[in-house]
């Protein structure tokens, strides 16, 4: 069985979470449920990151202390992800001690490496990125992201020696043409890297939110460091050795744009400092724009995602994200694409076919759904959907895998009102037409679970198949001819209720 490991990043608990956040994990989920369809061993980590001078900043703005504070907010997030189905395996937070031993030892390997050094450091820090930004990065005085004054900072303390690491990087990278995706990602990170690197301050005296440096605990780490770290502590490292060396490297990061500079860069150095392996990809993801903007406690453009939730359900939201944009470019949300997006492709194409599938068995196959045909003219269009998806979900691109996927659902639409199956009288011919189009409801189920698993479960739950939608494998339950025939078909209500716009 072949292992699938992949990350999302760890959010920031100063604030709940945002449609910014959910589109992330969706994408992380959704092409982690595929590999569990290939019948990969898969393992999805999520986490909160909750060390750091921005979460010390919003304590002290609640009168709590940091502690109580993050307590508060990190099951926030947990409990967002049990409501969008995000079948994670685990959970880590950087306040858990399994984080903090890991951390520890990271520091540690690095130090005994000699990358560790003290050094004095002076810059233009912006708290809400958590970093020095570079002459270069400053737009009018101002972080381009979050548009707000950076702080003049000078500090004596630990530097990682990234300089160093240039040529390693580069020769790696060049070893590893395919580790970014999408490509052109790549060129930005090589871009980074030849315009010649900086080393980074790992430490802080000026807070003490933060976990104690092993050999000098005056100073906590660097809250970037401590978070990136968290994809090795999560696996054992430094608690668990033996068993982290099975784990790891995992296959993806997957990370929004604005973080890419820390995996890409820092995150590979720190790692080689320590004699590990760098990740084997980065799957990098666009923004989700509100208004143009970035959404972000900053810009104060912020969009619940649970809102969204309760009001076209779980399955059109998560669609709605996948199909929406395509993965790493930026994505504009509107209230209008959400609900035109629900309308046609769900309340319209999939709930259309469902439903008339599902009454014309009813009144004309005495509700028992017949067999599909080899010959049916949907037998080919199904295969090229199964075809293109898996390239698609292959290549880290769950909107082109969509798209596939509908491709199918028009084609079976298209065959039914060409034939008028409701007008046909019963027999071999209406059964041909019927099996066919039941065959497509089953090969999309499987085919969309990953954006859907609570409508897939139900499609194939009315078309009379108990099996749960999990347990298909790709290509063994894909082949067309897999429906049985001779199976109870049930009308219920429509799966995705029209909306007005
Ligand atoms: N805590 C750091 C990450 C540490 S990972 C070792 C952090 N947290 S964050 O909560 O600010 O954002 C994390 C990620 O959320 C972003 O990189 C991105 O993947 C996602 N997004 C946050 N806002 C987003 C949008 N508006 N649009 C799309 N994704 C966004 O950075």
């Amino acid at each position: 069985m072949a292992a699938f490991r992949v990350t999302t990043p760890i959010y920031y608990v100063n604030a709940k979470p945002h449609l910014g956040h959910a589109y992330t994990t969706i994408v992380a989920d959704a092409v982690a449920r595929w590999h569990r369809l290939l019948g990969d061993d898969v393992h999805l980590l999520t986490g909160t990151d909750e060390h750091g001078l921005k979460i010390q900043q919003a304590a002290d703005a609640k009168g709590v202390s940091p502690k109580e504070f993050v307590d508060s907010i990190a099951p926030l997030f947990a409990e967002a992800w049990e409501r969008l189905d995000i079948a994670h395996d685990d959970f880590i937070r950087t306040t858990e001690a399994r984080h903090v031993a890991g951390v520890k030892a990271l520091l540690q390997a690095c130090h005994d490496a000699g990358d560790i050094e003290l050094d004095t450091y002076r810059g233009q820090y912006c708290v809400a990125c958590e970093a020095y930004l570079l002459p270069d990065d400053i737009v009018d005085g101002k972080c381009p992201v979050h548009r707000t004054e950076p702080q003049q900072v000078e500090e004596t303390n630990y530097f990682f020696r990234l300089s160093r690491f240039g040529d390693r990087l580069l020769e790696w990278y060049a070893a590893h043409p395919d580790a970014i995706k999408p490509a052109h990602r790549m060129n930005e990170v090589l871009g980074f890297i030849r315009g010649g690197l900086d080393d980074f301050s790992v430490s802080r005296t000026s807070l003490d939110w933060g976990i104690p440096l092993p050999w000098d605990p005056d100073h906590v780490a660097y809250v970037w460091f401590d978070a990136l770290a968290n994809y090795v502590t999560a696996h054992g490292y430094g608690t668990d050795d033996a068993g982290f060396r099975g784990k790891w490297p995992v296959d993806y990061h997957f990370i929004g744009k604005d973080i890419i500079r820390f995996h890409c860069v820092y995150w590979p150095a720190m790692l080689m400092s320590a004699g590990l392996e760098p990740p084997r990809g980065w799957a990098v993801g666009g923004w989700l724009l509100v208004g143009g903007e970035k959404m972000s406690k900053t810009t104060g453009n912020v969009v619940n995602p649970l809102d969204l939730v309760d009001e076209v359900s779980v399955d059109g939201f998560r669609y709605y994200v996948l199909a929406d944009t395509a993965y790493g470019n930026d994505g504009d949300f509107t209230h209008e694409g959400l609900l035109a997006r629900y309308n046609s492709d769900l309340a319209n194409n999939l709930g259309n076919l469902l439903s008339r599938v599902a009454t014309v068995v009813g009144s004309k196959c005495g509700g028992i759904g017949p067999a599909p045909l080899p010959g049916s003219p949907l037998a080919d269009a199904a295969a090229r959907a199964v075809e293109d998806a898996a390239a698609a979900w292959e290549a880290v691109q769950p909107s082109r895998a969509l798209e596939a996927t509908w491709s199918l659902i028009r084609a079976a639409n298209a065959n039914l009102e060409v034939n008028e199956p409701w007008k046909m009288e019963p027999g071999p011919e209406l059964d041909a037409v019927m099996g066919g189009a039941l065959e497509v409801l089953r090969i999309v189920a499987i085919l969309a679970s990953p954006a859907m698993p609570r409508t897939c479960a139900e499609i194939l739950r009315r078309i009379g198949i108990d099996r749960p939608v999990h347990e298909a494998r790709i290509g063994r339950d894909t082949a067309w001819g897999g429906y049985p025939g001779g199976l109870a078909v049930t009308k219920g209500d429509p799966l995705f209720p029209r909306k007005k716009a």
